[in-house]
């Protein structure tokens, strides 16, 4: 056992707090991991803010990138002194979708087995619970060795352990769920991290079109130096005439986009990419709705008439040993700007104050380096 610094969310709203917490020595199949990096994201406000469960106390943290500290028996996956991106998808390869050949939406992906503890307090040696099964603001981590995917050590930690995350969820959101490439049409609606990554993995793709859609004009010019070949401020122009003109000078008859990404999880966006498609074109739901959210009442008869596809992602159906490996490599020849992603490196004390900058819009991402 070792003991750390980390920082855990104790209780629902309050301000998480930097403390030390115990870290097993790895049982079977798992590794402890040393974090190098670990973006701040959304969903660790949404634990702390007791918007996914109740299983306080957490310990925050999951876009991270780290090497590989030591590794329990039967690990045979990874080695010490591996360079990883952390995952919350580690296939089980037993469950229905990884039995049909679909690993990328498989239900029941692994975590560690052993519990990490808080060291000190009047809670000390209270489990934790780590968010989405990793727990990265910390020195280090127990995870799964499926939770590891091994790059190129040269990558810069900060940039491609975003692919952990909500940078993947964009990019995997247009490559992966909506199919985007050359020759298609692709409009993004919302440009905070996920939509700027959508708009950066369908420029990789070679789609033409891109069409970036926001209320903030400081998203907008984010997304064109990402790859939007046109924006749109939806506070003073309508996105679904504007995205279907746009599309139409580009390819004759179109009247709108191929393909839809929304990104930022409400139901008029959603609403506005609805019918912001060509005929047949596909909507992938990428922002994340809270569940008192319902899909807007449309008449059955436009879903039916216009064809096409309504999707949603998760994590961008991403497998991590087949994506990671190829996005660094990417990265690496300069053809990926992850870099573009880290607005700033901030130190394992500076989470809460991270937390309002990106509450306020401020920041893409803001990536604790330990
Ligand atoms: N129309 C267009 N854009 C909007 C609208 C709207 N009505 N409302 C908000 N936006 C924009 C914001 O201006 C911002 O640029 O959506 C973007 C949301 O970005 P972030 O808050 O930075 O969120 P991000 O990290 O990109 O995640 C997007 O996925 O992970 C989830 O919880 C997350 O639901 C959120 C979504
Ligand atoms: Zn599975
Ligand atoms: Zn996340």
């Amino acid at each position: 056992m070792q003991t750390v610094k980390a920082v855990v969310a104790l209780g629902k709203g309050q301000p998480v707090q930097l403390t030390t917490i115990h870290i097993p020595d790895p049982g079977p199949g798992e590794v402890v991991v040393q974090v190098l990096t670990c973006g701040v994201c959304h969903t660790d406000l949404h634990y702390r803010e007791g918007g996914i469960n109740d299983d306080f106390p957490f310990l925050l943290g999951h876009e991270a990138a780290g090497i590989v500290e030591s590794v329990g028996p039967e690990v045979t996956e990874v080695a010490p002194g591996d360079f990883v991106i952390l995952n919350w998808r580690a296939v089980c390869g037993q469950c229905r979708a990884c039995k049909r050949g679909e690993p990328q939406y498989c239900f029941n992906t692994h975590n560690a087995t052993q519990k990490m503890t808080l060291a000190e307090g009047p809670d000390a040696g209270r489990e934790l619970s780590p968010a989405l099964g990793i727990g990265a603001f910390a020195e280090k981590t127990l995870v799964a060795q499926g939770q590891c995917t091994k790059v190129n050590p040269q990558a810069r930690a900060a940039a491609v352990g975003l692919l952990g995350c909500g940078v993947m969820a964009g990019l995997g959101a247009a490559i992966n769920t909506g199919g985007a490439t050359r020759g298609r049409s692709v409009a993004v609606i919302g440009c905070g991290g996920v939509g700027v990554a959508a708009i950066a993995g369908a420029a990789l793709a070679g789609a033409s079109p891109i069409i970036a859609v926001d209320i903030d004009p400081k998203k907008l010019a984010n997304a064109q130096a990402m790859g939007a070949t046109h924006v749109i401020d939806s506070s003073s122009t309508d996105p679904v005439t504007e995205i279907g003109r746009i599309c139409g000078d580009v390819y004759e008859g179109a009247e709108g986009a191929d393909l839809v990404i929304e990104a930022v999880g409400r139901p008029e966006t959603w609403q506005q990419g609805f019918y912001a498609r060509d005929l047949a074109g596909t909507l992938v739901l990428v922002g994340v709705p809270t569940p008192d959210m319902r899909v807007p009442d449309l008449p059955l008869i436009d879903f039916f008439g216009r064809g096409g596809a309504l999707k949603s992602s998760w994590y961008g159906d991403c497998l991590p040993s087949r994506d990671f490996p190829m996005l660094v490599d990417l990265y690496l020849q300069g053809r990926l700007d992850l870099d573009a992603f880290v607005s700033e490196e901030i130190g394992i004390g500076d989470v809460e104050a991270a937390f309002e900058r990106m509450h306020r819009g401020e920041v893409l991402r803001s990536v604790v380096v330990l």
